[in-house]
């Protein structure tokens, strides 16, 4: 399985240029797509899915071009729209039951095994009788992971997640998509939030104002911030003074006052080793010189 994406622009009706000169190659696992809100995200995973097209640019799919074989592309996917939502009036297990048939699988006991099988994946299985758009956020996540897997899809595209859900929910959720992971298959996630990006991407890329500012492995951002993260104690005063200054990436209480994490070019404070969210923190303050407009 791999995804080439070449020149891929996208500019909406409006003239908002939402991707610009996008290239990518995704092969199989999981790949990380992270970016502020607006960075063209969305844009991307519609494109990707074949529900908007290109203004420019080529996407091969396992060897299908996206604009000229959508069928064949559109049976080897699976997704998990930002906006996902149920229909009223339906039960859980009848929702997958609908996207089954919708996803070609014809024979009754087949598909209702299946149904039970990835009710029982994703943790829904008591609550298969329940009305679909009365469960809670997090359950209705896992509906739409089940909804996007029923096809059993080579290429599993999901967006935004785990926004909206509670710390707990966003660990299981997690969990689920590694375990999701496998040999033949792509798993394509898009998030703003930094944590939803697991050390189980084994390749990622960056996103801002619709250009790929970074496209390599996590660990490779990671390097990128490496002396340039760092922690001090700080009194109230002293705290509002390096938040006018620094981007700063966690305050914690302390006897003194706060321990703070933050990103910097100069040298401040005692040097720590920095993780994801530290290294996106700084990628994004490098690349777009104001952090403050785009986090
Ligand atoms: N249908 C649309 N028409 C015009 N502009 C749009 C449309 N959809 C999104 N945009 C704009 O394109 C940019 C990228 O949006 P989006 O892909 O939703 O970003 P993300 O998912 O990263 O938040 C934003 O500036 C957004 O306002
Ligand atoms: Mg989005």
């Amino acid at each position: 399985m791999k995804i080439e994406i070449k020149g891929l622009t996208k500019i909406y009706k409006n003239g908002k240029t939402a991707l610009k000169d996008v290239n990518l190659t995704i092969t199989n696992g999981m790949f990380g797509l992270l970016g502020p809100n607006g960075a063209g995200k969305t844009t991307l995973m519609r494109i990707l899915v074949t529900l908007l097209n290109p203004t420019y640019g080529k996407v091969m799919i396992d060897g299908y071009d996206l604009l000229k074989n959508r069928k064949q592309i559109r049976s080897m996917l699976g997704y998990l729209p930002q906006d996902f939502n149920t229909f009223p009036k339906v039960r859980v297990w009848e929702f997958l039951d609908y996207n089954a048939r919708l996803a070609g699988l014809k024979n009754h006991s087949t598909r209702m095994t299946k149904i039970d099988e990835l009710l029982e994946k994703v943790g829904l299985f008591d609550v298969r009788d329940r009305m679909a758009n009365k469960l809670s956020g997090g359950m209705k996540r896992r509906l739409g992971i089940a909804q996007a897997l029923i096809g059993d899809p080579k290429l599993l595209i999901v967006d935004e997640p785990t926004t909206g859900l509670d710390p707990e929910e966003r660990i299981r959720f997690r969990g689920m998509l590694t375990e999701m992971s496998r040999e033949d298959r792509i798993i394509i996630l898009s998030t703003h939030i930094v944590g939803a990006i697991s050390s189980s991407c084994n390749d990622m890329a960056v996103i801002v104002n619709g250009e790929v500012g970074f496209n390599d492995a996590p660990e490779k951002l990671i390097e990128k911030a490496r002396g340039h993260t760092f922690s001090m104690v700080a009194d109230d005063y002293e705290l509002e003074r390096i938040k006018e200054q620094y981007a700063v990436i966690s305050t914690v209480p302390v006897e003194e006052g706060w321990r703070v994490e933050v990103v910097s070019n100069s040298m401040i404070g005692t040097e720590i080793e920095p993780n994801l969210e530290h290294a996106y923190v700084h990628f994004i303050t490098d690349y777009a010189g104001e952090y403050a407009d785009v986090l």
